[in-house]
């Protein structure tokens, strides 16, 4: 019987791994004139204290032609090197392994503006892109081996171990390895020597060499199994490890619809193409997926989002506490958004760039005079959970009312919706936090300020209502309530967006569609679709929709005052009547009435009870208003 765990080291080369977790490459943006900032430095710094045993640092730039975003990591400028060189020892300093990761986007740009005409191994266009790269001459190829040797230098005067070549995702090494981009098996052999010249050149200094490669999108520039094999054999005596992962820029970070790591069941496939220590990453968030991906042959499993949302994740795991980790949900609503730094929608320890914490206030109706000994918490939403275990773990008597009889507020009917798993972590891990801590819970319980009178201080976590949807139709909250038994037997139904683009349309559309409804008409009164969810999930959520019957009106709202039920393009101010079939409206979204609390308690307010936003919102909030709470002595 195969042993192996996620608690045995593993050597790298020379090197040995405390235990088989890796950071796999991610960057905070937090980068002052192309060096690290004191900010990014904490960040990594964090993670390596959280356990993990190899960190790949990504957002590494090997030139000024490579990446075009400004909060890159200048890695080719000598003047980078010091502040790279206190992060890699950041790193070291707590047993984790710094490994640098060199990129070119090559052919890429995903629509930002270029100073320099975009190359590759061919003429091939990128599906993404307007226009074809200029094919790499000889020079450009010299070039791009002086580049890494110049990245390998740098790495190495600022103290890294090794580095890590980007060949995924459609990134320029990608592109050169790729049989569907480069061509001819001529050029595909030159494009292959040309990488084995530069991981030969970077290990002759003494440097640590990975790669990167993607599985998968073969028509792109992925790899399939055998070309991964083939791709390696011409590497496998140079390379210190290689880091299989999935997916081609632009929609490459899987949001919660993937709820299974797409590359579990191709672990022994790929161990046989590998004869090298093995990183198999993407979309593990479960104790027992990681375990199996070990026990399957992967020598590491890589992790970029759950340390993003709980960097002791490793560490957390190691001690048997995987109910105390908060869990990534792949929203990549914060994370990827890049605005201004990294940012997490769950973590509000992850503060932005410049600031100490991730602001966020709650809305003071009565401020705390006296130490909070008993609080009373008015809702279970997400806001009134994350308020609730962080004052129980400081000791206070806590006491949790939802008029609703389960926990989780909007977000458990966000939870219930098809494709939105990650949700439920969210939800299981508060659940399992407030019986770890014995917070007192008291469910299908509506609540008047006499009832709490005699707390200390009142939280005020009620959440917020959709509006009624006009006569005749359903608003969004009536429709998920009304769940998708209710509308088995339409062939067809319209949802009219409020033209926000944001989540909780799309939601209705995808429970009817998985009702079986033949035919959803998506109306919204703006000229784009989605444009309010992250543009990796919006790719993903076009790839479920296509081919089920969804018909897309732009520019067009309800109306129903003069012809009755209606659609109503807003350019042509055509009328289309609406009769026979179920039509659903988004409503404006509105915060709950706050009752009156009787003097004595302090009051705050949190969440979308001071106003309807994000997740990220409440929690935050949530956890302010505890902070505020504890700090009175
Ligand atoms: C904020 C952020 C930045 C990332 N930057 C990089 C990068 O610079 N290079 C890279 O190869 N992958 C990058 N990734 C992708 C991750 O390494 C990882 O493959 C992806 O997030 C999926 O794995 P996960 O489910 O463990 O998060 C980034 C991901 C995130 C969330
Ligand atoms: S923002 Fe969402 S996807 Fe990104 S790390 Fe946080 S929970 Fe995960």
């Amino acid at each position: 019987m195969n042993t192996r765990c996620l608690s045995d080291t593993v050597d790298l080369g020379e090197w040995r791994l405390r235990n088989r977790f890796a950071a796999t490459a991610h960057g905070t943006g937090a980068v002052v004139h192309g060096a690290p900032s004191d900010h990014d430095i904490r960040y990594w710094e964090g993670v390596a204290r959280g356990g993990a045993a190899l960190i790949v640092l990504g957002g590494g730039a090997l030139g000024p032609t490579g990446i075009r975003q400004a909060n890159r990591t200048e890695v080719w400028r000598a003047e980078a090197v010091p502040a790279m060189r206190d992060r890699a020892r950041a790193i070291s300093r707590h047993g984790a392994l710094p490994f640098l990761q060199l990129t070119d986007l090559g052919r890429e740009t995903l629509g930002t503006e270029t100073f320099y005409a975009t190359r590759s191994s061919s003429d091939r266009r990128s599906p993404r892109e307007a226009v074809s790269p200029v094919p790499m001459s000889d020079s450009d190829l010299e070039d791009l081996i002086a580049s890494h040797l110049r990245a390998g230098r740098n790495a190495l005067a600022a103290e890294h171990v090794g580095v890590e070549l980007h060949a995924a995702h459609g990134y320029l090494l990608g592109q050169m390895l790729s049989p569907h981009v480069t061509g001819s098996a001529a050029r595909l052999s030159v494009m292959r020597s040309v990488v084995r010249q530069i991981v030969n050149e970077l290990r002759r200094m003494g440097l640590g060499v990975g790669i990167r490669l993607s599985v998968g999108d073969t028509s792109d520039s992925g790899l399939d199994i055998s070309m991964l094999g083939e791709t390696l054999d011409e590497l496998s005596d140079l390379l210190t490890y290689v880091n299989v992962t999935v997916g081609m820029r632009g929609a490459y970070v899987r949001d919660m619809s993937t709820e299974r790591p797409p590359l579990l069941d191709l672990i022994p496939l790929v161990r046989e193409a590998c004869p090298l220590p093995l990183i198999v990453s993407h979309a593990f968030r479960d104790r027992e997926d990681m375990e199996d991906a070990v026990v399957a042959g992967a020598d590491l499993v890589g992790l970029a989002r759950p340390l993003i949302a709980e960097p002791q994740l490793p560490n957390l795991l190691l001690a048997d506490r995987e109910d105390d980790v908060r869990p990534c949900v792949s929203c990549n609503e914060d994370c990827r958004s890049f605005l201004p730094s990294l940012l997490c929608s769950v973590n509000p320890d992850l503060a932005p760039f410049g600031e100490a914490a991730r602001p966020g206030s709650p809305w003071v109706i009565r401020p705390s005079t006296k130490p909070a000994r008993s609080v009373s918490i008015i809702g279970a939403g997400p806001a009134g959970l994350e308020a609730a275990i962080s004052l129980r773990s400081a000791g206070r008597d806590v006491t949790v009312y939802d008029a609703r009889d389960h926990i989780g507020g909007a977000l458990a009917m966000a939870a219930s919706v098809p494709h939105r798993a990650g949700w439920r972590r969210l939800l299981d891990y508060y659940r399992n936090q407030l019986e770890r801590l014995d917070v007192e819970v008291r469910l299908g319980q509506r609540v008047a300020g006499e009832d709490v009178a005699e707390a200390d201080a009142v939280i005020l976590a009620g959440g917020s209502e959709e509006a009624p949807a006009p006569p005749g139709c359903m608003n969004l909250t009536e429709a998920l309530l009304a769940g998708p038994e209710s509308f088995s037997n339409c062939p067809s139904v319209t949802v009219v967006d409020d033209g926000f683009g944001w989540w909780p349309s799309t939601n209705v559309v995808e429970m009817l569609f998985d009702a079986g409804v033949k035919q959803v008409t998506f109306a919204s009164p703006s000229t784009s679709f989605w444009a309010g969810i992250p543009a990796e999930s919006r790719v993903q959520l076009m790839s479920r929709l296509r081919g089920r019957g969804l018909r897309l009106l732009a520019a067009t709202t309800f109306v129903n005052e003069v012809t009755g039920a209606s659609l109503c393009n807003l350019l042509g101010a055509e009328f289309t009547p609406l009769d026979g079939e179920p039509v659903i409206v988004a409503s404006e979204r509105r915060s709950v009435p706050l009752i009156d609390v009787p003097s004595g308690p302090s009051v705050h307010v949190i969440g979308d009870a001071v106003q309807p936003r994000k997740v990220a919102h409440a929690i935050t909030e949530g956890r302010r208003a505890a902070e505020l709470l504890r700090a009175v002595k």
